[in-house]
């Protein structure tokens, strides 16, 4: 039971560290709030600070999505939808940490991408490589990751729906494509404006 009480915080606590602003700070002279998109992404960090910062703060993004949400699916039993449920609200903790983190009082979150894969990595392997080979192929086609991360969001319900068969994890993907989409309106305006920098 205190297990039970404690995931959802810790998954909301662990989501709140931002690994580009904590690995950035640490190890380089780079302020990525101030550089580039000033996100605290592995995108930004790439852009700001170079690919191996980045490849680092993606897998970093992805397992505090992953860890708790991992926990929750094998170590916590309920059962039925409660089970599912119970996930649910463990993955949108993590993901609710990292877009309104906790040590700044909500300020300064991502944009979720990273977080939302390693979440649902842990309850559909699958549909995330669905997600994951359109993020590549629009990025490819586009030179530019926020089409890449934006057909990925809306492309996660569906896939969730497809491998899963779970109306509450379809939902949850709905609501993880919703804060993804409200945290790219910047990179949408400039994808429509042609003006979004590529790669
Ligand atoms: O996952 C974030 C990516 O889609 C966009 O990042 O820094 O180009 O706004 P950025």
């Amino acid at each position: 039971t205190v297990c039970f009480l404690v995931l959802p915080l810790f998954a909301y606590a662990l989501g709140s560290v931002p690994w580009g602003v904590v690995l950035t700070r640490t190890f380089t002279a780079v302020d990525i709030r101030t550089s580039g998109s000033g996100n605290i992404g592995a995108t930004n960090v790439r852009r700001t600070a170079g690919t191996a910062w980045g490849i680092l703060t993606l897998v970093l993004d992805v397992l505090k999505g992953w860890v708790p949400t991992f926990l929750a699916v094998y170590f916590v039993g309920t059962g039925g939808i409660s089970k599912d449920l119970y996930v649910a609200v463990v993955l949108l903790a993590a993901f609710t940490g990292h877009l309104f983190p906790l040590y700044t009082k909500g300020k300064g979150g991502g944009k979720g991408v990273a977080t939302a894969g390693g979440c649902f990595l842990a309850v559909s392997p699958a549909a995330v490589a669905a997600a994951v080979s359109i993020f590549l192929l629009l990025i490819f086609l586009t030179r530019r990751v926020s089409a890449g991360s934006l057909a990925a969001a809306a492309l996660i319900p569906a896939v969730l729906w497809k491998f899963n068969h779970s109306l509450v994890f379809t939902a949850a993907g709905v609501l993880v494509a919703a804060g993804i989409f409200i945290r790219h309106r910047e990179n949408i305006r400039r994808l429509a404006a042609g003006k979004e920098p590529p790669l």
